[in-house]
């Protein structure tokens, strides 16, 4: 196990009614003027940001609400809501919804506290460091992203359709609402999206140079069994109270760092996958799951006895007679068979329409390498010609 911090301060409010405890959480931060951040209809449909209000101005807050935030979402909304954060006088952020809201308010809180400082030029592309931000609580919709408990904020540039990520402990969220019944309204397609970015944020840890994990290892493989068992269950069932909340419990245990403690994570899928979102504005978990067995098949040489180990602890497989490698292959499969049962595309057609020119591989390839400045993986260190090989065998 290598040396590692572990920092987790978000505070989860988990189970039914639980939004009713948006405003005395938030006041308890000291918030007192919050900016509520939203998607798009969802919220306002199933009433939800109704309550929120209601919860807000009963423990005394003044509230504003700054809606619209996109799934992959955009700077330019993120700026417009820097201005509105300054111009209400906002001292917390509230995000209502997925990923998507939550990143959009961690961004706003970023910018609101640095209004001196370009977002993306100086913050986002890191020039500056960030030291401050403005405090953001979380009412949860779907599981999915884990951003409600994550150090990350992920935003995409409209002009130049980069997609990039923000880590600091700064975006930890203070407070996470975690109420299973919130995602009823979900559609299966999300859910089935939902339900692979779980998967990948610890798989994208668990395949790791270290072999020296036992816990993490044992941590990361109960958790991948929960989520597979639940997922199928979660979409059988649709509005099932149980398979919900083993979801969005392992959601924000997926990616607040506990799957990946004393390792060096991988998260070269993502990376992949980042480029189809920004080029297509697919939705991000299955962007995961088009790359996901093109990647693995590609890097499996780097480690085969990983996943013979994956195969067995994860699926169940049993290795009795087979090599390691055939043991690798059959757990890649099994893998790749989870995500078409949930209805999600494995290859770039299924995710597009259509396969990809040469020319745009090419171009999704440079980005990924962030024009030839970096290379990504650390199971398997992918730099150009790795990237645009994995891109040509998901290109069908
Ligand atoms: O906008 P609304 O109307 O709310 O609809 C959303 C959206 O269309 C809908 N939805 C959410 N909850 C619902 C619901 N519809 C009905 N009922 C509900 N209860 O679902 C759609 C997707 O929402 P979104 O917030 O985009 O989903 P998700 O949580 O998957 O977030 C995706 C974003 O998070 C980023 C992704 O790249 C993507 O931009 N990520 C953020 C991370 C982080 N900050 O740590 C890590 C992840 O790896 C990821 O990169
Ligand atoms: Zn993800």
């Amino acid at each position: 196990m290598q040396a590692f911090e572990f920092y987790s301060p978000t505070k989860i409010l988990f189970g039914p009614g639980t939004q009713a405890q948006a405003g005395p959480q938030a006041a308890a931060c000291g918030a007192s003027r919050v900016l509520v951040v939203y998607g798009g209809q969802s919220a306002a449909r199933s009433g939800l940001l109704d309550q929120v209000y209601s919860s807000l101005a009963q423990a005394g807050l003044v509230w504003e609400a700054f809606g619209g935030a996109r799934p992959n979402p955009r700077l330019s909304h993120v700026r417009e809501g820097v201005k509105r954060a300054l111009a209400f006088g906002a001292d917390f952020l509230l995000a209502v919804g997925g990923g998507s809201a939550i990143d959009t308010a961690k961004a706003i809180a970023d910018g609101a506290a640095n209004p001196e400082r370009d977002l993306w030029e100086e913050l986002w592309l890191k020039r500056v460091p960030l030291e401050r931000s403005l405090p953001v609580g979380v009412v949860l919709t779907i599981p999915a992203a884990g951003s409600e408990s994550s150090h990350s904020a992920v935003l995409t540039r409209d002009d130049t359709l980069e997609k990039r990520g923000l880590a600091s402990d700064l975006h930890r969220p203070r407070f996470a609402i975690l109420n299973p019944e919130l995602t009823y309204t979900l559609p299966a397609y999300q859910l089935s999206c939902g339900i692979t970015d779980i998967m990948m944020h610890t798989m994208d840890r668990y395949f790791n140079p270290v072999s020296t994990n036992e816990l993490t290892d044992e941590l990361s493989e109960g958790l991948l069994r929960t989520v597979i068992r639940n997922g199928r269950l979660a979409l059988e069932r649709p509005g099932s109270y149980q398979p919900m909340s083993e979801l969005m419990w392992a959601g924000s245990l997926s990616h607040n760092g506990l799957t990946g403690l004393g390792d060096n994570m991988d998260f070269a899928t993502h990376q992949l996958g980042h480029e189809l979102s920004a080029q297509f504005d697919a939705a991000h978990g299955a962007t995961l799951a088009a790359m996901w067995g093109s990647w693995a098949l590609y890097c499996v040489d780097a480690n085969p006895a990983r996943f013979a180990r994956f195969g067995r602890a994860v699926w169940g497989l049993d290795g009795t007679g087979r090599t390691e490698m055939e043991q690798a292959l059959a757990a890649i499969a099994a893998t790749v068979q989870y995500f078409q049962d949930i209805g999600m595309p494995t290859c770039i057609s299924q995710l597009v329409g259509k396969p990809l020119s040469e020319e745009l591989l090419e171009t999704l390839t440079r980005r990924c390498t962030f024009f030839g400045q970096r290379t990504i993986g650390s199971f398997k260190v992918l730099c150009h010609d790795d990237i645009l090989a994995i891109y040509r065998m998901a290109n069908h």
